[in-house]
């Protein structure tokens, strides 16, 4: 298993990396900024071609993409501080979703880091576990009626309903349809091609979603800073640095924004795939059912998530085969060195989570959905502490992760202990893999339920 070294004994020129040039290079760029079925094929072929380290440089724009566990432990984890997050993520959402933790760098993005943190924390986790349960109860009643059901379009409810709930702290009533609404449209605007402020398009509802969203929390921040609630919201007005200062009105609202949005379609989406494979393994899910039985509770408590092994590989392994953020980009801000060549500053630079947990080198079968890789009998995660990152790493690190995994065991639970469920015979998940991992056809399933 070579893995280029960030810094050989000899370096050759960026104008020498290689890369797909003409018609195909162009196809990529385009590519790269929209909704695509397969992302995997063409890096796993950039890869065979090329080695490393790809470069697709169009004259006016580079990009350089970095394949392996060590590229990702170099771009991640970012020793040297060369590279912006804020750069590239702004140019992505930065009009809908601005100044959320990964669009900021440097000693900015570990102040707020650190701020935040305080949201995150396991008593607080705790207490957003046992807002959730309720919901999840409620809504998987309400699965069991349904005639028709699409795992994806009914999750992304669930979880969007919790989002609300949890990080807002209210019964909003019908106004949650409303914030629902309007939080869609921002969504949906964030991955729009045609970004004018003009009625009608994508982007203008986006836009207005944001404005109703600034309003909505704007209004209700003084009250929640006398409330000492336990919502994420209530929490974010109430969290100070070490001086003891508070976030300011403004940026609690973009936090509160940016963090309902990373924690909803990423969270959907490993659910969704989850379910997928469960479905496709009946053996498998009989196995997880067997441990959420063995658990003993109908609703699982915040130190059950732990307890739950073959559940925690399931999980794993179905967030290998399908992560939710394919690729990760940085730029650039300064020149640098990797596996032997010489990379521009200004250059996007990209590493693939999706690439690097399809290697054969690093992964057995890398195909096959296998949670038991992950048992402690095989470890094959632990081969490199950056083949497995569909959380990212480094200071960007995912702030969630302990979140979603809660909300993920919290609802697979649940659903487990009421329902058998199943898809179609000899059916396979048309996966569209960018910009985040979903079905195309919304994943139909039936759920029988359990005696
Ligand atoms: C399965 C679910 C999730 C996946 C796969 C996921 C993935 C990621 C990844 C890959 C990053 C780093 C991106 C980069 O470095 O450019 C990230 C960052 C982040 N995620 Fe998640 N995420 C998930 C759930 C959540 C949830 C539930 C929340 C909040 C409740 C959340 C909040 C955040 C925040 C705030 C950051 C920015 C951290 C920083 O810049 O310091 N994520 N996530």
């Amino acid at each position: 298993m070579s893995e280029p070294a960030a810094t050989p004994a000899t370096t050759r020129p960026f104008s020498e990396v290689p890369g797909p040039g003409g018609l195909r290079m162009i196809r990529n760029l385009i590519n790269a900024t929209g909704q695509r079925v397969d992302m995997l094929t063409p890096l796993s072929r950039m890869h065979q071609e090329f080695g490393a380290v790809a470069a697709q440089s169009s004259g006016l724009f580079d990009m350089v993409n970095l394949f392996g566990p060590e590229a990702n432990r170099f771009v991640l984890m970012d020793k040297d501080g060369i590279f912006s997050s804020r750069k590239p993520w702004t140019q992505i959402m930065g009009r809908i979703f601005p100044n959320g933790l990964l669009l900021r760098d440097g000693e900015d993005h570990r102040h707020h880091r650190r701020i935040l943190h305080q949201a995150f924390r396991r008593p607080v986790l705790r207490s957003y576990l046992e807002r959730m349960n309720p919901m999840i109860e409620a809504t998987l009643t309400d699965w069991g009626k349904r005639e028709d059901l699409h795992a994806f379009p009914a999750i992304k409810e669930l979880t969007l309903d919790m989002a609300c709930h949890i990080f807002l702290g209210e019964d909003l009533g019908p106004e949650t349809r409303r914030l629902n609404g309007a939080f869609e449209d921002m969504v949906a605007a964030s991955m729009s091609r045609i970004r004018l402020r003009i009625p009608g398009l994508e982007f203008y509802r986006g836009l207005r979603g944001r404005e109703f969203m600034i309003a909505f929390l704007g209004d209700r921040i003084e009250k929640k800073r006398a409330s000492g609630g336990s919502d994420m919201f209530s929490l974010l007005c109430c969290a100070e640095d070490e001086e003891g200062n508070r976030l300011a009105d403004q940026d609690v609202i973009d936090h509160m924004i940016f963090a309902m949005m990373a924690a909803h379609d990423t969270t959907t989406s490993t659910l969704t795939s989850i379910t997928y494979e469960l479905a496709r393994n009946p053996e498998w899910q009989e196995r997880v059912r067997e441990e959420s039985f063995a658990v003993g509770r109908e609703q699982i408590e915040f130190e059950d998530i732990d307890r739950m092994p073959s559940l925690t590989w399931a999980m794993k392994e179905t967030m290998r085969r399908y992560p939710p953020l394919p690729v990760i980009p940085r730029i650039a801000l300064e020149p640098f060195e990797f596996g032997g060549y010489e990379i521009r500053a200004g250059a996007l630079v990209v590493v693939s989570p999706i690439h690097t947990h399809h290697m054969p080198e690093w992964w057995s079968a890398p195909f096959t959905w296998d949670p038991e890789r992950f048992s402690p009998e095989r470890q094959e995660d632990a081969r490199h502490t950056f083949q497995w990152v569909p959380f990212g790493g480094g200071p960007h690190h995912c702030l969630g992760f302990k979140f979603a995994e809660t909300q993920i065991k919290g609802v697979l639970h649940q659903l487990l202990r009421r329902y058998r469920w199943s898809v179609p015979g000899g059916y396979r998940m048309p996966v569209q893999q960018a910009p985040i991992s979903k079905p195309r056809d919304g994943l139909p399933i039936s759920l029988q339920p359990l005696p």
